[in-house]
C-alpha cells in the first residue's frame, strides 16, 4: 500500500546556491541571475553571524568566497556586511556584499520566487540556526502561497525548525541515503528527502514516493542526467548549469 504524496508546489528546476556558477552563489547578484535564466525557485544556504544575524554563506570559513579570512562563526554581521563576495567569481561582480537572509527573504517573496533555504550552521550552532532561520521563515512568509522548504544535513537543525515552525516543510539532506531513510524522515516530520545524485536509482526514487515522500537530488550539471532523473520520477533537481538545464517556457 502507497501513501498519499505530500503536496509540491515547487519547480523540477532549482537554482543551485541563487545562480548556480554564472554569479558569486548565495548573493542577491546571483538571484537576479537565476530569476533572469527563468528559474522560479532557488536554493542557498543560511548561517548565523557571532551576534545571531542569519546571512548566506556556503563554507565555515570565509576565505573562498569573500575577500576575509577565517571563520564565519567568529564575524559579526557588521564585519561581514564589509566583505566582497563578488570579486571571487569576476570582476563584473566586485564589491557585492554578503547579503542578509531577510533581505533574501524580502527579494524573492517580492518576485514570487520558491525557496528551498539550506540551514547551514557553523559549527556548534545547530540548533540556534534551525531556530533562527524557521522563525524567520514563519514570519516572512506568513500566509505565503507557497512556503519555503527548510531543509540541513544537521538533524538538530531540523528538529529545531520543528519545534519553532511545525508548519513549515522540510527536507532531510543526506550525503549518503541511510538504511532508516523512513524512519528519519517520519522522525523529523519531513515531506522529502534530499539526496546526492549519484544514489539517485528508480527504485529508490520508487520507494521514497511509496513511503510518501517527495524526493529531489543535488547537484545535476549534466542535461542529459537531468533529464534521466525528472523522467524516473524525481520531484526536482539543483543545478549549477543554469544556462543548460533550466525550466522549458
Ligand atoms: O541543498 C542542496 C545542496 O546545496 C547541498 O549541498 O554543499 O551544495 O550545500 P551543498
Ligand atoms: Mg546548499
Amino acid at each position: 500500500m502507497t501513501s498519499p504524496l505530500p503536496a509540491w508546489p515547487y519547480s523540477p528546476y532549482i537554482a543551485h546556491r541563487g545562480g548556480g556558477h554564472l554569479a558569486p552563489e548565495n548573493t542577491l547578484a546571483a538571484m537576479h541571475v537565476g530569476a533572469a535564466q527563468g528559474f522560479t525557485m532557488f536554493e542557498f544556504d543560511v548561517k548565523l553571524s557571532r551576534d545571531n544575524v542569519a546571512i548566506l554563506m556556503h563554507d565555515d570559513n570565509v576565505d573562498r568566497t569573500t575577500n576575509g579570512r577565517g571563520p564565519a562563526r567568529d564575524m559579526s554581521y557588521t564585519e561581514l556586511s564589509l566583505l566582497d563576495a563578488g570579486s571571487w567569481h569576476s570582476p563584473a561582480y566586485a564589491g557585492e556584499p554578503v547579503p542578509s537572509f531577510v533581505s533574501v527573504a524580502r527579494y524573492t517573496r517580492a518576485n514570487g520566487i520558491a525557496c528551498n533555504v539550506e540551514i547551514k550552521p557553523c559549527p556548534g550552532r545547530e540548533a540556534e540556526t534551525g531556530a533562527e532561520v524557521a522563525r524567520l521563515c514563519a514570519e516572512y512568509w506568513q500566509g505565503a502561497a507557497v512556503l519555503p522548504l527548510l531543509s540541513s544535513f544537521e538533524e538538530p537543525s531540523l528538529a529545531e525548525a520543528q519545534r519553532v515552525a511545525p508548519q513549515l516543510p522540510r527536507a532531510l539532506l543526506v550525503e549518503k541515503v541511510p538504511a532508516d531513510w523512513r524512519e528519519r524522515l517520519a522522525h523529523h516530520g519531513c515531506i522529502a528527502l534530499n539526496i546526492n545524485q549519484k544514489d539517485a536509482t528508480p527504485e529508490l526514487i520508487d520507494a521514497v514516493h511509496a513511503a510518501g515522500y517527495r524526493i529531489a537530488a543535488w547537484t545535476v550539471n549534466d542535461p542529459a542526467r537531468a533529464r534521466e532523473l525528472l523522467g524516473w520520477g524525481m520531484d526536482a533537481i539543483f543545478t549549477d548549469k543554469l544556462a543548460d538545464i533550466r525550466p522549458t517556457a
